[in-house]
C-alpha cells in the first residue's frame, strides 16, 4: 500500500485527479468505480476541468457507484444518484446508459436489486476504484463486522455512520437506516484503488488502516491485501500514523 501525504485537500484532489485523468487519456473506454461523500468532490472538479479543457472525454467511460441509501427516491436531493449528477455526471459527456448506481426504494425488492448489481459487477472489470473512508473504517457502506467475502447487500447503517452523515439532512431521523452497497470482495476486485481522506476526524481511521490489525472489525483493512492501492491524505489525516497504540 502506497501512501502520499499532501499539503492540503487541494493537493490531494489535484494528485488523485491526475491519476484518473491519466487513465482516461490512456484508456478512453475505462471503467471507473465511483464514490460519494465530501472526499471525492475535489477529484470530480478536476475531471470536469480536464473535460472542459478538452483533455479527456467521457464518451466511452463506464461508471459503477459503490452504494446508495435505501428508501430515498432517486431524485431526493440527498440520494447518491442526485449527488453524482450534481457533482460530476451533469457536467461531463458520460452517457446515462453507462452509469450504474444501485437503487432500492422498496425494501421488498432489495434482494433482487442486490443480485442484479452483483451480477453486473461479476461481468465487469473496474480499472480504477475511488474510495473515501468512514470514521469507523467503512468503505462503501461496508460497516464493521462485514465479512471480507461479502457481495452487494443491504446493510443496517451504524449509529456512528448516521451521525456522521446527519450533516447532509435536516435531522438524524431523516438519515436512512439502511443502504445498498457493493460488498468488500467486489471492491477489492478493482485493478487499482485510490483512497482519499482529509482532515483530523479521519486521522484515527488512517492510522488503523495502515498499522492496525487486518480483520472485519475494521473493514478498510481488507485493502492491505490488495496489490495496487494508493492512499492520498493531507497532513491532518496523517497526523496519527506514528505512535498509535491499538487494542
Ligand atoms: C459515506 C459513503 C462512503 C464515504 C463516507 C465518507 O458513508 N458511503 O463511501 O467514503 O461517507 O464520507 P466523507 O468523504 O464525506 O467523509
Amino acid at each position: 500500500m502506497e501512501i502520499i501525504i499532501c499539503k492540503d485537500y487541494e493537493e490531494i484532489s489535484k494528485k488523485a485527479g491526475k491519476e484518473v485523468i491519466d487513465l482516461l487519456k490512456s484508456k478512453p473506454a475505462a471503467t471507473l468505480g465511483l464514490a460519494t461523500g465530501s472526499s471525492p468532490i475535489g477529484i470530480y472538479n478536476e475531471l470536469i476541468r480536464a473535460y472542459r479543457e478538452g483533455e479527456i472525454t467521457f464518451e466511452s467511460v463506464k461508471s459503477f457507484n459503490l452504494d446508495e441509501y435505501v428508501g430515498l427516491d432517486r431524485n431526493h436531493p440527498q440520494s447518491y444518484y442526485s449527488f453524482m449528477h450534481e457533482h460530476l455526471f451533469d457536467k461531463v459527456n458520460i452517457k446515462e446508459e453507462n452509469i450504474h448506481i444501485p437503487y432500492v426504494f422498496d425494501l421488498n425488492k432489495g434482494f433482487a436489486a442486490c443480485k442484479k448489481y452483483s451480477k453486473l459487477l461479476e461481468n465487469t472489470e473496474i480499472d480504477l476504484q475511488i474510495l473515501g473512508i468512514g470514521s469507523n473504517g467503512h468503505i462503501g457502506f461496508n460497516e464493521p463486522g462485514t465479512p471480507f467475502t461479502q457481495r452487494t447487500f443491504i446493510v443496517n447503517l451504524t449509529d456512528k455512520t448516521r451521525q456522521d452523515n446527519k450533516r447532509f439532512f435536516s435531522s438524524l431521523e431523516e438519515v436512512p437506516t439502511k443502504a445498498i452497497t457493493m460488498g468488500l470482495v467486489e471492491i477489492v476486485q478493482a485493478k487499482r484503488i485510490i483512497l482519499i481522506a482529509s482532515g483530523a476526524p479521519k486521522a484515527m481511521a488512517i492510522a488503523k488502516l495502515l498499522n492496525g490489525p487486518i480483520g472485519t472489525k475494521f473493514p478498510a483493512s481488507i485493502l492491505r491485501s490488495h496489490p495496487n492501492v494508493t492512499i492520498f491524505v493531507d497532513k491532518a489525516a496523517a497526523s496519527l500514523i506514528e505512535g498509535v497504540i491499538y487494542e
